[in-house]
Order: structure tokens, then sequence, then C-alpha cells
């Protein structure tokens, strides 16, 4: 097959993007197909017309590559991609809109709302501990979370250093103590499987971008030690949110778990429809446990977008 691997781009993602997609495109190269790379610019229509491949793996990341825009762009040029579609992206890429696709249908997410950065040097929107982010970053980009002790004062300082500098507007959730725990789904000729669930442990503060792609620093434990039921669950709201966003090729949903809360602890954060697939990356890991090494991954993702 001839591969146009997409990568690169101006999210604030970028990094990670470019390490997927290479990982990826060499991937595809080890396995005989013949690669093109494309670090996304504004021209990236010209440049895949003038490709001309049987099919696009898009390694993006965040805005706009994992948001519909790239995907409406595909869908228009009537060229085959990886991962999910339009809306899905659409959705999946807004963890407002994902409450409200999965919430009603019984997958539990913290509850929470959207605030103006500004509200925030009036009044906490919530009581302590919460958790500040934007509703459309990955990676952790622009997460913070307050604390009593944060020293932003109470209300938030005008000049204090945090996302309010930098966004508009952020969702507000009641931070969850516990456990960080993330299930990935692929799509398998038989349907989507979900790959069983890792911990990932820290030393300190949270499992943030720098935590996310330094190695060493974050310790992943598979199969997370965990009670049964909850790794179940786990499972189990991953492929229904998997199911419920329309996914394809592969997803992965991160949850928190208070286990002094039992059953009632465990809350769906999001579910990436671009997870990514750098060498410290979770859904690589994954597969890898279950016997599917990284190529045959890229293979199946590719098959996924081809069916
Ligand atoms: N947003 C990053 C790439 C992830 O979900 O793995
Ligand atoms: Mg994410």
């Amino acid at each position: 097959l001839h591969v146009a691997v997409l990568m690169g781009g101006w999210a604030n993602e970028r990094p990670v993007s470019l390490m997927s997609g290479e990982g990826v495109a060499k991937a595809l190269e080890e396995r005989g197909h013949e690669v093109t790379r494309i670090d996304m610019d504004r021209q990236v229509a010209a440049r895949i017309a003038e490709a001309a491949p049987d099919v696009v793996f898009n390694a993006l990341h965040g805005v706009p590559g994992e948001d519909g825009t790239v995907q409406g762009m595909l869908d228009l040029m009537g060229v085959p991609y990886t991962h999910s579609g339009l809306a899905t992206s659409v959705i999946a890429i807004d963890k407002e809109l994902t409450k409200q696709a999965l919430v009603p249908h019984g997958v539990p997410m913290p509850g929470g709302r959207i605030v103006k950065s500004a509200e925030l040097y009036e009044r906490d929107p919530m009581q302590r501990p919460y958790v500040l982010k934007p509703v459309n970053e990955g990676s952790s980009v622009g997460v913070a979370i307050v604390t009593e002790d944060s020293n932003v004062g109470n209300p938030i300082m005008r000049d204090a250093e945090g996302p309010w500098q930098k966004f508009d507007q952020l969702l507000a959730e009641p931070f969850i103590r516990g456990h960080e725990l993330t299930a990935a789904v692929i799509d398998t000729a038989e349907g989507p499987k979900a790959l069983g669930v890792t911990e990932l442990i820290i030393e300190s503060g949270f499992y943030d971008f720098e935590h996310k792609y330094t190695d060493g620093v974050t310790t992943h434990v598979y199969p997370a030690e965990i009670p049964e039921e909850i790794e179940r669950l786990c499972c189990k709201y991953a492929l229904e949110a998997h199911r419920l966003l329309g996914c394809k090729g592969t997803s992965r949903t991160d949850f928190r778990w208070d286990d002094e809360r039992g059953e009632d602890g465990l809350f769906v954060l999001e579910t990436n429809t671009q997870p990514g697939m750098t060498p410290l990356s979770l859904v690589p890991e994954q597969a890898k446990h279950n016997g599917i090494e990284y190529g045959e991954l890229v293979e199946m993702i590719v098959a996924a977008a081809l069916r």
C-alpha cells in the first residue's frame, strides 16, 4: 500500500505527533509499504492530492487533526483515512460534548462546568480541590489542579501562573483522588476489543505532559493491580465509549478511580480518538501485552480504515 502519514501540524501537541508519526512511518516501511511523510501545513490538501496515497494514516494529535477539521477535508477529497471520522472527532475532542454523549447512557463522568477564565478571579467555581482544563487539548496541555494550598490565592489571582492566562474558557471538574487508569480499544476484523487496564503511577504531582513523555518518571502497571470488578468496568466503559461515540481503528479511554468510594468512585475523564503512538505511549504498550507488536497494531489500524 501507499500510505501518507500525516503528522506534526501546529497544535500544542506537535512534538508528540512527530514522534507518533515517525514511529508509524518506520513500522509501515519495515512492513514493505510505500510511505510519504507529510508534516501538516495549510497546503496539506494539495500535498495529499499530489501524493495520491491509497490511505492516509492520521498521526496528528490535538486541533485541527483530532477535532474533525482534517477528517472533513479528507472526506471531501475522498481519501480513506485511519481513526475516527468527522462527527466522532468533533464530539470526542470536546470534553464537555463527550459528557453529553456518554453520561445519559450510564457512563460515569465527573460533574463539572465551563467557566470563563475571568470568573476565576472573582470566585472559585467549586470547592477545592478541583481541576481546570481546556475542553479540547490533549496530553494534559493547560491542565491545573487547584488545591487548598495552591499558591494562586482564593479566588485565583489575576497575575498567577496557570492555564487561565492562555485559555479564555476552561472546564472545571472536582478533583478525584486515587488512581489514574487507562483502557485501549482496537477494532479487529471481529469487532472492537478492549486491551485491558494500565495504572499510571508517579512519584509526585500528576500525570502531566512531562510525566507522559519523559522516560522513567512514570511507572506503567499492566495489568493494573485493582479489583477485578473495577477492571471489568473500565473495559466495559471503554468499549461503550468507543461504540457510543462511533470511534474507529482505536481509541483510549482515561479514568480516575477513588478507591475509598469503591465502584462509585470510577469516572471516565475522556476518550482519545487519536491516542499517542510514541515509544512511551499506552495503546502500543497494551497491544504488546496482548501479543500485538507495534507494526501489527499499525497494520490493524490501517486495515480498519479500509474495511
Ligand atoms: N493526546 C495524546 C497523544 C494521547 O491521548 O495519547
Ligand atoms: Mg486526551
